[in-house]
C-alpha cells in the first residue's frame, strides 16, 4: 500500500504515519526526519537545508526530489510506503507521478488531515520526543506515562524541535497554505484524495483513517 499523508504542520501526520507504518507493515517516510538527519550529520544538504527549516521556508524542489527519487529505492519500501511531509508543492507532486509511473508503482490513497490553524500552535507548542528511541509526545494530549522517563525506551533524555517556536510555526503555515494546499486539487482530480478530521482525538484519527483505507477500490 502506497499512502500519502497530507496536512499543515503539527496536524498530527508524523503521529499517525508511525502508528500506519506498524499497523501496515510499511515504511514511514517524514522528509523533515531526513533533513534534520542531514543537518546533524553536518552534510552539505544538511547545510543548505539548516537556515531554510530555521526560517519555516521549504527547502529546493531538487534535493527533496533526489533525496525521495533515493529513498524509495531502499528494500524497506518493497511493501508500500506512506509519506509524511512529501510532496510539498506542486513540482513535488508532478515528480512523484513520474517516478512512480517508471517504478510501476501508484498511489493508493492520499489523505489529508484537516486541523485548525489555532490548534495547531498548541500541538506544536507542547511537542516533545526522546532524545534516544525518537518516540513522540505531547505535554498535554500525549504525556509520558512516568514523567520524565520515556514509555518506549525508558530514556530520561527528551528533545524539542528548533523550529517549533512560534515565529517559525507561523512561517511554515503561511507556506503550507501558499504552496502545499494547491496540490490538493491536483490529487483530487486522480480521485486519491480523502478527508479525515484531525481534530479528533489520536485514536479516532487512526479509525477514520483505517476505514478510508478498508474502503479503498484495488488499484
Ligand atoms: P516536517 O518535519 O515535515 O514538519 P511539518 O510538516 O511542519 O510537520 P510537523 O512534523 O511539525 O507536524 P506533524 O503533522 O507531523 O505533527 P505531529 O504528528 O508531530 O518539516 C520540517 C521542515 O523541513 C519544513 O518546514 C521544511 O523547511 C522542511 N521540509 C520537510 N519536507 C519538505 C519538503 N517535502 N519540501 C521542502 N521542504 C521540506 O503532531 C504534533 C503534536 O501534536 C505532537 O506532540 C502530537 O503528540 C500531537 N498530536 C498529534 N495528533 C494529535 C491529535 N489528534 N490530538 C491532539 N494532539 C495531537
Amino acid at each position: 500500500m502506497n499512502l500519502i499523508l497530507l496536512g499543515p504542520p503539527g496536524a498530527g501526520k508524523g503521529t499517525q504515519a508511525k502508528l500506519l507504518e506498524s499497523l501496515y507493515h510499511i515504511a514511514q517516510i517524514s522528509t523533515g526526519d531526513m533533513l534534520r538527519a542531514e543537518v546533524a550529520a553536518g552534510t552539505p544538504v544538511g547545510k543548505q537545508a539548516q537556515a531554510i527549516m530555521s526560517s519555516g521556508g521549504l527547502v529546493p524542489d531538487a534535493i527533496i526530489i533526489e533525496m525521495l527519487k533515493h529513498r524509495l529505492t531502499q528494500p524497506d519500501c518493497a511493501n508500500g510506503f506512506i509519506l509524511d511531509g512529501f510532496p510539498r508543492t506542486v513540482p513535488q507532486a508532478q515528480a512523484l507521478d513520474v517516478m512512480l509511473d517508471a517504478a510501476g508503482l501508484s498511489l493508493n490513497a492520499v489523505i489529508e488531515l484537516k486541523v485548525d490553524d489555532d490548534a495547531l500552535t498548541d500541538r506544536i507548542g507542547g511537542r516533545f520526543s526522546c532524545a534516544k528511541c525518537g518516540a513522540g509526545y505531547h505535554d498535554q494530549f500525549k504525556p509520558t506515562e512516568v514523567e520524565g522517563v520515556c514509555d518506549v525506551c525508558g530514556s530520561t533524555a527528551f528533545v524539542r524541535r528548533a523550529d517549533d517556536n512560534r515565529e517559525t510555526v507561523a512561517a511554515r503555515l503561511v507556506a503550507y497554505h501558499q504552496q502545499t494546499a494547491p496540490i490538493l486539487p491536483h490529487y483530487a482530480a486522480q480521485g486519491r484524495l480523502h478527508r479525515v478530521d484531525g481534530m479528533a482525538s489520536m485514536e479516532e484519527v487512526t479509525q477514520q483513517i483505517e476505514s478510508v483505507l478498508s474502503a479503498l477500490p484495488p488499484r
